[in-house]
């Protein structure tokens, strides 16, 4: 356990297995737009939703510790995969740091939920956690929901293919058999899907099907955190964004910026209908 030096003057760190938590980030700059914000991109060990979570926490911790070595005053982590893994015992291991971490937006599908079908598509670690089925029990007798494991899907975003004929056969194999004609929500439940936003919603064509995530409301319980420990900067001035890569590689750092001003489409509910 370790008493950090938290100050309102340090940036807000974030983390993730790769490129995915930049979705989150995106968000949270919104709402904080006078923060400073660390990204810290753990490429080089990605993916990290086909380890097993032993691992996957270990390479969370390593990740943490770099971004606290800069001094952070708060922590994102912005992976579902590495917050089912590691995110108690982060706590745990520093709790004076205001840490968030982000789950599959099961909660919202249901809220709005019209009686079809509601599908989670995610890595296959995050659906084999304890943690994911404790979310699923919370809410399955409200609504029909399916979990679809999507292995090799975030590996197209780390690799700048958010638009390829290859993605149409991915969700061709993979999420095609679990469509039905009731299908209402399907919940993107990694923060690498929120960047195929587009190229799934022209892979449905015109079945009216609502894709969410949960970057936004991430954002916003990051800032009420921060806000509940008097830690936010005055909102007159304008942030900065840092981003680092574990491979080291400038490639990576440009596609991170691409990706983090990629215009974020609509979170609401039945976008795609007319
Ligand atoms: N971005 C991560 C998540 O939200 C997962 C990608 C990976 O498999 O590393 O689950």
């Amino acid at each position: 356990m370790r008493e950090l030096k938290i100050e309102k003057n340090m940036p807000i760190g974030f983390m993730d297995s790769g490129l995915g938590g930049l979705s989150v980030l995106r968000a949270a700059v919104k709402v904080m737009p006078q923060e400073d914000f660390i990204y810290y991109g753990d490429s080089a060990h990605a993916p990290y939703g086909t380890k097993p979570q032993e691992e996957i926490k270990k390479l969370t911790f390593d990740v943490v510790e770099q971004l606290l070595e800069q001094g952070i005053k708060g922590l994102a982590v912005a992976c579902n995969t590495a917050t089912s893994a590691a995110v108690r015992a982060l706590r745990m291991e520093y709790p004076n740091l205001p840490i968030v971490g982000i789950e599959p937006a099961i909660k919202p599908a249901v809220t709005c939920y019209e009686g079809g079908r509601i599908l989670v598509m995610a890595t296959p670690m995050t659906i084999k956690q304890p943690k994911y089925h404790k979310l699923l029990d919370k809410y399955s007798d409200k609504a029909e929901i399916v979990s679809v494991a999507c292995p090799g899907l975030m590996e197209f975003v780390e690799q700048g293919n958010l638009d390829g004929d290859e993605l149409d056969t991915y969700f061709e194999e993979h999420l095609n058999p679990y469509l039905t004609d009731d299908t209402e929500t399907i919940v993107l439940g990694c923060t690498h899907y929120p960047f195929l936003k587009h190229h799934i919603m022209r892979f449905l064509g015109d079945k009216k099907i609502a894709l969410i995530d949960g970057s936004l409301g991430t954002a916003n319980e990051l800032r009420r955190r921060l806000n509940e420990q008097n830690l936010l900067k005055d909102e007159n001035g304008e942030g900065t964004v840092t981003i680092y890569n574990s491979t080291g590689r400038q490639e990576m750092i440009d596609l991170s910026y691409k990706l983090l001003q990629m215009p974020e489409m609509s979170m609401e509910r039945r976008e795609n209908k007319e």
